[in-house]
């Protein structure tokens, strides 16, 4: 979003043993850590963050075999899911072009178009402040969910630093109905062939149509999370015409292009003309002003459909 002040360090980890000494120093400093991958999906506030900010350049891939693949925190995400798509393997090709690091991809259940980080990890290295060591997490063990895990929820949040992360994928392809946005592209441009290399190329379509490049426009993705309905609300919900998905599932965006803020600006954001989930910042110069922004979209959507409007990119902050 290009927002928020300065941090008072910024460590890059390029080694293991540049892991345990960024640590040591912060310590040595007293000073808070917040571990960083490519930054994409994070926010900056106005008073910066008084601490050292640790970014996980660790690089590396390798293919172990059997479609068991394995690379290090630091790699570009996409360039992972190239190198398993061009070995003609499934299970990752419908998040191309996910932005950021593959260390973050299990942090947060990275998703896309039908396909979850928690369908194909296998495990996951990572550093432990409190161990001052290497744990080895099996995929039971990170509690994955809608955009969580232990490693950003709850008591152990913000405490790993990952290291290195393993799938296991599958000599396979993507069958229909998929995801409504890919199966429209599928449907408009009589698309026949799902192998992995056909879905990725779809979805990069469809990704450099809808979404922002990061590098290009300031911002940080779908910037509300989708809204996830108890079973006694579904009703009402479906009554007042608002689209409900299997689980419970509302989408946003729906629900922001239909309180009419598509297009719309709002203290120097704006919301997507093409996808109404993705706020643009195009002249803020503040936290501040993104605060307001926030607060007058999630109240918009809530005067119409009384439902709460939560935001996806994460914020930096003393853990
Ligand atoms: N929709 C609208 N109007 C809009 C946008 C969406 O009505 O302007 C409705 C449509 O019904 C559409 C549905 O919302 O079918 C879903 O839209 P889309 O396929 O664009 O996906 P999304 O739910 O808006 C989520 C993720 C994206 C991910 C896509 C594709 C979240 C918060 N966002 O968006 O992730 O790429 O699905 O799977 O879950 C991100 O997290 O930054 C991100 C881009």
């Amino acid at each position: 979003m290009r927002l928020g002040g300065e941090a008072r360090y910024v460590i890059e980890v390029e080694e293991f043993e540049d892991v345990r000494n960024a640590y040591a120093f912060a310590k040595e400093h007293g000073v808070a850590t917040y571990v960083l991958g490519g930054g994409s999906n994070v926010i900056g506030r106005d008073e910066g963050f008084d601490g050292a900010i640790l970014v996980n350049k660790l690089r590396g891939f390798e293919d172990l075999g059997e479609g068991r693949f394995k690379g290090y925190g630091g790699e570009i995400f996409d360039d992972f899911i190239e190198f398993t798509v061009e070995r003609g393997y499934s299970g990752m090709e419908a998040m191309s072009a996910v932005p950021g690091t593959l260390g973050a991809a299990p942090v947060q259940n990275v998703g896309a178009y039908g396909q979850e980080m928690s369908g194909v990890l296998e495990s996951v290295e990572a550093y432990g402040t409190q161990e001052d060591g290497v744990v080895n997490f099996t995929t039971d063990k990170m509690k994955l969910g809608y955009r969580q895990s232990i490693f950003n929820y709850g008591a152990d949040a913000g405490r790993y630093f990952i290291i290195s992360v393993t799938v296991k994928l599958k000599k396979d392809e993507l069958k229909p109905p998929f995801y409504t946005s890919l199966q429209q592209y599928v449907e408009d441009h009589h698309v026949t062939d799902f192998s992995p290399a056909s879905i990725r190329r779809m979805v990069m379509d469809i990704r450099a149509y809808k979404l922002p490049d990061p590098r290009q426009e300031a911002s940080a993705g779908s910037f509300f999370k989708n809204v996830y309905l108890k079973p006694e609300e579904v009703a009402e919900m479906e009554a007042k015409g608002v689209p409900v998905w299997p689980g419970g599932k509302v989408p946003a965006g729906w629900l922001i292009e239909n309180a009419g803020l598509k297009g719309k600006e709002f203290f120097g954001f704006k919301v997507s003309d093409k996808a109404a989930l993705i706020l643009i910042n195009e002249s803020a110069k503040s936290y501040a002003d993104l605060a307001k922004a926030r607060q007058a979209i999630a109240d918009a959507v809530r005067e119409k459909f009384g439902l709460s409007l939560e935001q996806e990119p994460v914020e930096i902050s003393s853990n």
